[in-house]
Parts: C-alpha cells; structure tokens; sequence
C-alpha cells in the first residue's frame, strides 16, 4: 500500500514524502463504557490507514483520498471547515493541535487504508491517529500519547458529531503487536495483555450493515447514562461515573428514571462486571468464561442498550448454535461486525454456516476477517 500511496504522492505533488500508519481496533469486552468511566479491552489490529505527508510551508493543506478518488483543500483556520466529511477529520486534528498551542505547518498528504468503514473497527480514528501522529513529529510538538488520543476524540466531539469515548484513538495510539489493553477510562491507567488463545481463532463476521443515524443514536445514549449517573449520585455521591454505580444502587432509583434510561444503566453497570470477569479468567487461561460474558454483552446490548439489529442477533445466535465460545457485536452497534471467540476444530464450519445461513436469510453473505492484534501509529 506504502508505494501505491507514495506514487500517487508523486505524480500529484512531486517528489516523495515520509509515511505513517494507525490501524483499527477491536475490543474484546467493555462496550459504551469508555465515556462511562469503565474499563475497555481494545487491540489494535492489522487493517491500518496509511498516509503519506510532507508539510508545503504554507498555511494550506492539500489532500487526496486514494479511495475515494476525491480532493479536499482547506486553511488553518476555525472558518475553513471543509466540505467534505473524511476531510473534518483531518481538519479537526489539525484545529486541536493548535488549539492546545501546537504549531501545525500546511501539508500535502495522501491517504488509503484497507479498515472497513463503518464495520466497528473504528476506521475515524485511525484516520484521525495517523494524522496527529506525523503532525506531531513533522511539527516537533511533544504531545504525548494520551494528549494525540485526547486531539482525536476531541476531533469527532468538535468536528464530526460523535460524543464518542477514549477508547478508539487509545487503541490506535497505544496499540502492540500480539496484545490487549486494559484501559481503565476513568484514571487512564492502562495495562498490557498478551493475547494468544491456544486453540481458538478471534475472528469478525461484517454484517454490512450500515446505521445512517448511528451518530445521534450514540449521543443519545451517553445521555442517558449520564442522567441515570445523576440520578443514583443524589444518594450515592461517590458515583462520579455510571460504571461507579452498584446494581443494587440502581434499583433505589428506578422509579425516579425513564424505563429507558434504567436500561441503558443496567446494561452499563453489568459491563463494568463484565471487562473484570474477562480480565480474571484471561490471567487463568478460562476462555469458557471469557466466551459467556461475551454472549451476556451482546443480549445486554440487543435487549437493554439496543444497538444490535437483526442481521447482528442472528450471527451471534447462529455462532451459539454453532459451539462458538464467544460471541458479540463489536464497537458502537447499530450494524457493523461480529467478534467471534471459535474454538480452532469448529472455525471452517461455523464460517460455512454463517456464510450460508446469512445470506439465504439476508441476501448476501457477511465479509470474514480474521483478526490479527497488530502494533498502533507508527511511521513507516
Ligand atoms: C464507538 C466509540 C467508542 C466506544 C464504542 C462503544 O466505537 O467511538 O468511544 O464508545 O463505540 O464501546
């Protein structure tokens, strides 16, 4: 891919450029809990956007998109807000770099990637990392890694829409070959986790399905958890967070909250359970347990959350028939892809099944990647 985009480079700009990649991630278990004060288990995987840049000592940035086949070119400055959507997120980094007293030199750039867009595996923020990546060398910044995280997620919340949490541009930032990361969302303590499950297989079935109004659909739920936080805290005020909150702590309020937004906690409170169980039977090599809390997440987030649909219900039904250990959608929900724990005996006719199965029930068949937990931004 690296030469495809430095040729393109080339005959677009002239002569060459320094080239970075950020990748997507996946998460094993802690869904909607980053923004909840929770934990997330986020890998970054080997499906990356790569981006070749030089600055032009202007005050003008210049990009193409490879995939799209499209240009945008934009200034500095809070006005010059782009047209085009997948140029915000550029912008956006380049706004907050600023904003956070950063310089940030006019650019050429050009870009391409192989992570699926909107399949869960968060392709924004690999967009947004690669770019505060090289811009904070290119620009000799000095951000550390959590602040580059932080340009990111302040990016979709300023430029694009989505109140999301930490958890996308962590993973991209901070992501390492053949390892998890326990991200605690509240203190930002983070721990590693070698992640090689003999005999089973992780892998993601693509629904191909698309939300159009998964953005607003995102905010509204944050907004729920954080009026049902509000609620329990007037009794309990050590719960700065919903992801602070007991069950138990719940039930004292109900009454007091929407059905809806007692859902959507219930749902929450169980998760943050849910990351620490998955942590402990990882230490103990127990992917029993790490595949049941999986199925437990993803009827939480189909029944209490509701952001699956019915292509998503029915991968994870069919994997649970199919001896599947684990199985759930992944990332913010309303379509994308399933992750799937598959003992490695099981793998060749779970996937037949899915593919036929789906597709006589939907009228094509879901896309497979298997997943390989891989390193975050880096250049190449
Ligand atoms: C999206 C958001 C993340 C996180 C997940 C759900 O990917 O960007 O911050 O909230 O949804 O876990």
């Amino acid at each position: 891919m690296k030469e495809r985009i430095l040729s393109e480079f080339s005959s677009r700009f002239g002569g060459t450029a320094r080239c970075w990649s950020s990748a997507g991630r996946i998460n094993l278990i802690g869904e909607h809990t980053d923004y909840n004060g929770g934990y997330v288990l986020p890998g970054a995987i080997n499906k990356a956007i790569v981006a070749a840049i030089r600055p032009n000592h202007t005050q003008t940035v210049r990009l193409y998109s490879l995939d799209y086949d499209e240009r945008a070119e934009f200034g500095l400055s809070e006005s010059d807000l782009p047209e085009r959507q997948w140029a915000r997120y550029v912008f956006g980094v380049c706004r907050e770099m600023l904003k956070r007293g950063g310089h940030v030199d006019g650019f050429d750039a050009v870009f391409a990637g192989d992570v699926p867009l909107g399949a869960g595996l968060s392709s924004s923020a690999a967009l947004e990392s690669v770019f505060t990546f090289a811009l904070n060398e290119l620009n000799d910044n000095g951000f550390d890694l959590f602040e580059l995280a932080r340009i990111g997620q302040a990016t979709e919340h300023n430029y694009c829409g989505v109140m999301c949490g930490i958890m996308d541009q962590f993973a991209s930032c901070f992501g390492k070959e053949g390892q998890l990361i326990r991200l605690n969302c509240k203190t930002l303590e983070y721990q590693y986790f070698p992640f090689d499950p003999k005999g089973y297989r992780l892998v993601l079935l693509d629904t191909c399905v698309k939300h159009e109004l998964a953005s607003s659909a995102y905010n509204r739920r944050r907004a729920s958890c954080e009026q049902a936080a509000a609620v329990i805290r007037k009794r309990h005020p050590e719960v700065e967070f919903l992801s602070d909150a007991r069950l138990e702590w719940l039930e004292e309020v109900r009454a007091e909250l929407s059905q809806e937004d007692a859902m959507r906690a219930e749902y929450v409170i169980g998760e943050a359970q849910r990351v620490l169980d998955v942590c402990a039977a990882l230490e103990r090599g127990d992917y029993v347990t790490v595949g049941e809390r999986m199925y437990q997440t993803h009827w939480g987030l189909s029944k209490l959350y509701e952001v699956s649909c019915p292509e998503l219900d029915f991968l994870v039904t069919l994997a649970d028939k199919q001896g599947v250990t684990g199985s759930r959608v992944m990332g913010g929900g309303f379509g994308g892809c399933t992750i799937n724990l598959v003992p490695e005996e099981r793998y060749d006719a779970f996937l037949l099944a899915a593919h036929n199965c789906f597709t006589a029930a939907f009228g094509h068949a879901p896309k497979v990647y298997p997943v390989v937990i891989s390193s975050g931004a880096h250049e190449l």
